[in-house]
């Protein structure tokens, strides 16, 4: 895996190595887990969970079920967290205990336990860094070996826990069609024997599937149930931090007594399925972290720890609030010249927009970026569109006081491109003619060259017009013909580990040569949403899909791992919704608008003008605040409504969805968050209002105890929204 986060780790002196017979107690922070080695050295799973930290040892160690199993005939009866053939053909891996290194650093601690096999020479280590502060632990392995050749790594999961369920666990998770239908959310039972949710494709997997996921582990996701439910309960929350494809299985046993719990085992990580790794002597394979936690306060509670751990352990400068973008995709695709993205600009800039992102279709000389078939991969600007290259864009910007941007795809290449002419041996392919897929085939980043090639691309986009200072990264097509050119022949299946690290690699190294510019990451929408590829980038582009009614359900399920300040929610036509509710949609992620802002009438322009108004007000609190959530749009019987709020030091935003029409009594919000001795001035925004800025706007002073008592549901019918600004008075 590439470097860790850009902040160094601080390791202190009294770091220091445990006594292999002590357990090794993990403090995750309001969890944890215990790790005992039996007497052979074979770890085993102590405790886990609210009290797996000080889980007392009570019978042999041996008794216990092992922490990470490996293929060693122990249980030969249910799949491996990892299983290596050896050089030698040995198809076993069985691994002692033989160090433990326990590391203080900031925020937390960095616990090594260091396996390596019985007759082997070959290392495991197992990491787990916690941080209390948030109750995520971060988890991940690393294998090195000195066999007398490559050994080969058939399945390579992260973590590995088991745990007793009941029969009515269940799991939520975010498996959808693929393009345009990320963060689909499902919760279902946990079945006898193994699921396996996992995704394909390698460059846009999070497409098919949120690398996440919620387990109930004491009974269903239902108010007031015996497991689990929004504020109440445990449950797990995992999300596995990987730009590649990833797997999550879920294999369920039961037990032969009656009505006894079923076991569990969780194992997540890089997917290996068809990919077998061919790992060299001396080479560490760093596998994925996996963040995870165990919360007691409901699913609320796993999204407090994970924004809290994203904030301070992924995000790039997360006290900076994100700017409101103007993009032109959807108002112009291809079809632009110079004068219309500047009158864009000027509009854009007018209606208080702060970035304007000049999309798709600005590049390409001898076969120019007229729609997707062609061009890509010749990053010189189309002089037919502007004859005076980017500057004029930039400077249109400055004049008009925002910012401006400019998108690439630089992992990728159209066959009629100047670059596929020059370099057909630059793409990723296998013994056949590669595939085309949106007309264009992906560059093999396992090349040295490539990776040259894809940094200079965004440091030439950046440097083509100065004052550049937001870069969209996409990537628009999946692998289907693996095979690289920089892999021996019997190791061509690494190439589905390896593209996601060497991509990080250049990630890597813009983010670090370019730390003033902000950078969006988008992989045909939501494809890289992931905690691993987020430290490379200021915010995701959540999806194309902008119908504002499935990006409420998108929103709300993306929000259970991310902060609001990484989901770009942009307003555009899609679904043909009311601009109001459309707007009040996007407010609630990272504002900004993908509208032909010159054909926009003029109360639609008015409800624009109000929505950027509450953006400037409330942004901070959007993407800083903590959430509250209170009425479900995914689960339930009545998924017509949604309601939910952020909340920053006096400040409180509430937002109010009324998607389709109801099949029950409207709710009441009990608002969380305030504080019941203390007046607030409430604001009550309704985009939609037929007056001006100020009359649609209703303020009035309300006290805390009634805000906390229940604000009524004030919406009449489907797609119809408020947004009601709170501040405390003082
Ligand atoms: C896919 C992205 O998701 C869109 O927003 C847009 O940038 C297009 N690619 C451009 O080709």
């Amino acid at each position: 895996m590439a470097s860790d986060e850009h902040r160094p780790e601080e390791h202190r002196p009294e770091d220091r190595r445990l006594d292999l017979s002590e357990p090794i107690r993990i403090d995750a922070g309001g969890w944890g887990l215990s790790w005992v080695a039996d007497d052979r050295g074979a770890l085993h799973q102590l405790g886990l969970g609210p009290d797996g930290c000080a889980a007392p040892l009570e019978v042999g160690a041996e008794w216990y079920p092992l922490a990470f199993p490996s293929l060693d005939g122990t249980d030969p009866f249910r799949p491996p967290a990892l299983q290596i053939t050896h050089a030698d053909g040995t198809l076993s891996t069985r691994l002692v205990l033989r160090s433990v290194r326990r590391l203080h650093e900031s925020g937390g601690e960095h616990v090594v336990a260091v396996t390596s096999d019985e007759i082997f020479d070959l290392r495991v280590e197992h990491h787990l860094r916690t941080h209390p502060a948030s109750g995520v632990l971060e988890q991940w392995v690393e294998v090195v070996h000195g066999e007398a050749g490559p050994v080969t790594l058939l399945a390579h999961d992260s973590v590995a826990p088991l745990l007793m369920v009941p029969e009515d666990a269940e799991v939520v998770q975010f498996g959808g069609a693929g393009w345009a239908d990320e963060w689909r959310w499902s919760t279902d039972r946990l079945v006898i024997g193994t699921t396996v949710l996992g995704s394909l494709g390698g460059v846009q997997p999070h497409l098919q599937r949120g690398p996440c996921l919620m387990l109930s582990p004491h009974g269903r996701f239902e108010p007031g149930a015996s497991g689990a439910a929004q504020d109440h309960g445990e449950v797990i929350g995992l999300s596995v931090c990987w730009a590649g494809n990833v797997h999550m299985c879920l294999d369920v046993r039961p037990r032969a007594e009656p009505g006894a719990d079923r076991e569990l085992r969780l194992r997540a990580g890089a997917s290996a399925l068809g990919a077998p790794y061919r790992l060299d002597p001396g080479v560490t394979m760093v596998l994925p972290k996996v963040a995870w936690t165990w919360s007691t306060g409901g699913t609320d509670g796993v999204t407090e720890a994970f924004h809290r751990w994203s904030r301070a352990r992924v995000m790039r400068d997360p006290d900076r609030t994100r700017r409101i973008v103007a993009n032109n995709w959807e108002a112009t695709f291809f079809d632009f010249d110079e004068q219309r993205v500047v009158g864009l600009i000027e509009r854009a800039a007018d209606l208080g927009a702060e970035v304007f992102l000049l999309d798709d279709g600005w590049f390409g000389t001898t076969r120019p970026r007229d729609d997707d078939t062609q061009g890509l991969g010749d990053w010189d600007v189309d002089v037919r569109k502007l004859p005076d290259g980017l500057s004029p864009l930039a400077d249109a910007a400055r004049r008009s006081g925002i910012r401006f941007g400019i998108w690439v795809e630089p992992e990728m290449v159209n066959p009629r491109s100047e670059l596929h002419d020059a370099h057909p041996e630059w793409v990723l392919r296998d013994a056949r003619e590669p595939r085309l897929h949106r007309h264009q085939l992906y560059l093999d980043p396992l090349q040295p060259e490539v990776r040259e090639f894809e940094a200079d691309v965004v440091d030439r986009a950046l440097s083509a017009a100065p004052g550049t200072t937001y870069l969209k990264w996409d990537a628009n097509r999946p692998i289907t013909d693996a095979g690289s050119t920089a892999l021996a022949s019997d190791r061509q299946a690494n190439v589905w580990f390896d593209h996601a690290t060497a991509t990080w690699d250049v990630m890597d190294r813009v983010a670090r040569a370019h730390p003033e510019v902000e950078l969006m990451l988008c992989a045909s929408g939501g494809g890289r949403t992931d905690h691993g590829s987020l430290r490379f980038f200021h915010e995701v582009w959540t999806s194309d899909n902008t119908d504002p009614v499935t990006r409420v359900r998108m929103q709300w399920a993306c929000s259970h791992f991310f902060p609001a300040a990484v989901m770009a929610a942009h307003v555009t036509r899609w679904g043909e919704r009311p601009m109001s509710f459309a707007c009040a949609v996007a407010l609630s992620g990272r504002f900004g608008v993908d509208l032909d802002l010159d054909a926009v009438t003029a109360d639609e322009l008015a409800v624009l003008r109000r929505a950027v108004a509450v953006a400037h007000r409330t942004q901070d609190v959007i993407q800083r605040g903590v959430l509250h959530r209170y009425v479900s749009p995914v689960a339930g019987v009545d998924r017509s409504r949604a309601a939910w709020s952020l909340s920053l030091g006096e400040r409180t935003v509430l937002f109010l969805y009324q998607l389709e029409e109801p099949s029950s009594p409207p709710p009441v919000i009990g608002l969380l968050g305030v504080d019941p001795a203390s007046d607030y001035e409430v604001r009550v925004s309704d985009l939609d209002a037929d007056a001006d800025a100020d009359a649609a706007d209703q303020v009035r002073i309300v006290s805390g105890v009634e805000l906390a008592e229940g604000v009524a549901w004030p919406l009449p019918s489907p797609l119809t929204a408020r947004i009601v600004e709170l501040s405390r008075v003082v």
